[in-house]
């Protein structure tokens, strides 16, 4: 069983902060800041470039792709870290739909991330006019899937809901047309239990900033499936993707497997403190993480439906069909989330009305969501988010 105790106490929370916004941006690992200090002076500072050979920098994204890799099922050796998941999620698209010369369209949901939208757009502007993306309800992704697919483009878990897709379902329905999958793990990965390879998931790719803990800035990931691991073309052809970067040609020759999905030089600084957060996930069982995040999800949820009757549920009631994240509707929701912050109680709001709070259970427990639950409700009750200061929007919500 995962000692939940223990991997509360490797994070540095601050005192009296209830975070249930671990779903936007993990809290700080306690071994960070010595293990990136330690990085600075020795490895930076007297290993100077060096450090690329002899501390290991060069290795360090494989690395951590693999560690990642056991928490989203993936086989060893296909993961791989570096760039921001904008990037990733630009780098499978294309090598996917390179996959399938013969098709032009890319088939998503209104759910996903804009980013992923966006990128889709931007590819595509480059591409030509014959290529479209299909964006779609998401409830009815499945009834879109049909034989003029190319790619089916999906992040599992909906951003602002929560709502999860069935992943082993919908890639076997692409695959049965023959079109190739690219799952955005985003708000899975470290939020539940993933297999990429059972699911047969063509590309995968996610953050490493959120449930995973890598903070602010820390690199993405990319999965290429073993089978199409050999013959992607990355569109992002940058030289350390390179089959021998050091020998500077000029000609592109991609490199062996995953290696060829990195584009130039990684995160130093950031792997190192990603690395710390991944050994606290070296303790936790997936399964175990999974129950017990249900467990927060509808404690949180009962205890807001019988006490807040202004909130409205805008994620699944099923736990199974939700991801680690519950959200509520309120026309004045980015008021009461500033006042719930001013008490401590950390969550975030998406337009237009969607208040989020993220269930992390490696530093949330019960005794978290009761008093996350007694703030907001008291909040709701005295209308204390009814002040002009809560109603200013700041850039970040
Ligand atoms: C599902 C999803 N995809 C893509 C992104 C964009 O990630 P990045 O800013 O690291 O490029 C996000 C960011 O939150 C996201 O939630």
């Amino acid at each position: 069983m995962t000692d939940f105790a223990a991997t509360k106490a490797a994070f540095d929370l601050p005192e009296g902060v209830i975070y249930l916004d671990g779903n936007s941006l993990g809290p700080l690992p306690s071994a960070a800041p010595a293990r990136i200090e330690q990085m600075l002076r020795d490895e930076w500072g007297q290993k100077l470039i060096t450090g690329w050979n002899a501390a290991g920098w060069m290795q360090q994204p494989l690395k951590l792709g693999d560690r990642i890799g056991r928490l989203i099922g993936a086989e060893k050796g296909h993961v791989m870290t570096g760039d921001t998941l904008s990037i990733k999620v630009y780098q499978a698209l294309a090598s996917a739909l390179e996959l399938r010369p013969d098709r032009r369209v890319i088939l998503s949901d209104n759910g996903n991330f804009p980013s992923d939208l966006y990128m889709a757009e931007g590819l595509i502007r480059t591409l030509g006019p014959e290529y479209e993306l299909r964006v779609v309800d998401p409830e009815t992704v499945g009834d879109h899937i049909t034989d003029d697919i190319a790619v089916l483009m999906l992040t599992e878990v909906d951003y602002r809901t929560g709502r999860l897709h069935d992943m082993v379902d919908l890639t076997r329905k692409a695959h049965a047309v023959g079109a190739l999958t690219v799952w955005d793990l985003a708000h899975s990965a470290g939020a539940l239990p993933v297999d990429v390879a059972g699911a047969g998931a063509d590309f995968a790719v996610g953050c490493t900033y959120k449930y995973l803990n890598g903070g602010p800035g820390a690199p993405a990931f990319i999965y290429v499936a073993p089978r199409h691991a050999g013959n992607a073309r990355p569109a992002l052809s940058g030289w350390l993707g390179h089959q021998a970067p050091f020998a500077f040609d000029t000609d592109y020759r991609p490199g062996p497997g995953i290696e060829r999905m990195r584009v130039g030089t990684p995160p130093v600084i950031q792997m190192a403190a990603l690395e710390t957060a991944l050994d606290i996930w070296d303790s936790v069982d997936m399964n175990d993480l999974r129950a017990r995040s249900m467990e927060l999800c509808d404690r949180f949820i009962a205890g807001v439906e019988a006490t807040c009757p202004d909130l409205t549920l805008a994620s699944p009631r099923d736990a199974a069909a939700r991801g680690s994240q519950v959200s509520f509707r309120f026309a004045e929701g980015y008021a009461a989330m500033q006042a719930l912050i001013a008490r401590g109680v950390i969550g975030d709001f998406r337009a237009p009305d969607v208040m989020r709070f993220g269930f992390t259970p490696l530093y949330i427990d019960g005794d978290d969501v009761d008093a996350a639950v007694a703030i907001l409700s008291d909040i709701m009750a005295t209308r204390s988010w009814d002040r002009p200061e809560f109603k200013r929007r700041a850039a970040v919500t």
